[in-house]
């Protein structure tokens, strides 16, 4: 079980900012990790889909023996992990709730901002996992309909995408949320910029960073973690462009990226 790989998986490239923060703080783990890019973006689909997708890759990494499986999507983990979970027997999180969770521990004045993708957001899922930790919680949620895709064009810094984010953060900075959820996994690219506009007045909350450190306290507490000293696999599938892949994909990552196989998956989006 131990030297086995972690699954992980996004619509596309943008779970990589999750599998980069696992390498972080789990540098001896094996990680396979799959990106939809065929299917991009899941943020416009309906919740169906979304959980057809989802099963579809998860029978897919377990037919890889993967021990654990991070849902490295926002859209995805909103629509799909609880009926998955119940579903498939191995274990897996997604990243909703380690994000909302960090978000009640972080706030002072219990106002929390959210922003994420129509399938996000419309879900509620984070707003129901705030309330789980603190029911008296005020939750502001926002979509973003365009931010990923700034991220996916590489335009994360300059004063076109600052005004962007300015407008959409304007109705949480009115109600003086001090907590923002980045619900999106493209989003920590942009935290630079997005600090620009909230000043040092809102903490961001990297739903990436947090599902990292929950994989390794399941890990840990499981007995699950890699033992050996020889140097990690790491594993990158694509199921559409494999030079979209390479090319975004290291930014993401915060590593050099230097294969992907593609693979393509029965059901078509
Ligand atoms: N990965 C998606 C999420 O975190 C964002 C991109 C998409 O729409 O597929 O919601």
């Amino acid at each position: 079980m131990n030297g086995k790989a972690i699954g992980v998986f996004d619509s596309g490239v943008g779970g990589l900012t999750v599998a980069g923060e696992i390498i972080k703080q789990l540098p001896n783990e094996n990680i396979i990790y799959f990106g939809d890019t065929a299917r991009f973006p899941y943020g416009s689909r309906s919740t169906d889909e979304l959980k057809g997708f989802v099963f579809e890759i998860v029978e897919f990494l377990q037919e890889k023996g993967v021990k654990f499986i991070v849902i490295a999507c926002n859209s995805a983990s909103a629509a799909a992990l609880e009926v998955t979970q119940k579903h498939f027997s191995v274990p897996m999180i997604g990243v909703v709730e380690p994000g909302a969770r960090a978000a009640v521990q972080a706030t002072r004045n219990r106002r929390i901002g959210v922003i994420g993708t129509p399938a996000t957001i419309s879900s509620s899922a984070y707003v129901e996992a705030v309330h789980t930790y603190d029911s008296q919680a005020e939750v502001y949620q926002q979509i973003c309909l365009d931010l990923a895709d700034y991220v996916e064009r590489g335009e994360t810094r300059g004063e076109k995408v600052k005004k962007v984010i300015k407008n959409y953060l304007a109705p949480i900075i009115a109600a003086q949320a001090d907590t923002l959820i980045l619900g999106c996994t493209h989003y920590p690219l942009l935290s630079a910029t997005i600090k620009e506009v909230t000043g040092s007045g809102i903490r961001l909350i990297s739903s990436a960073e947090e599902a990292a450190k929950e994989v390794k306290e399941i890990l840990e507490s499981k007995g699950y973690l890699r033992e050996g000293n020889s140097p990690p696999v790491y594993q990158f599938i694509s199921s559409g462009d494999e030079d979209k892949f390479l090319k975004l994909g290291s930014q993401f990552l915060g590593h050099p990226i230097d294969k992907v196989e593609r693979v393509s998956l029965d059901r078509k989006g």
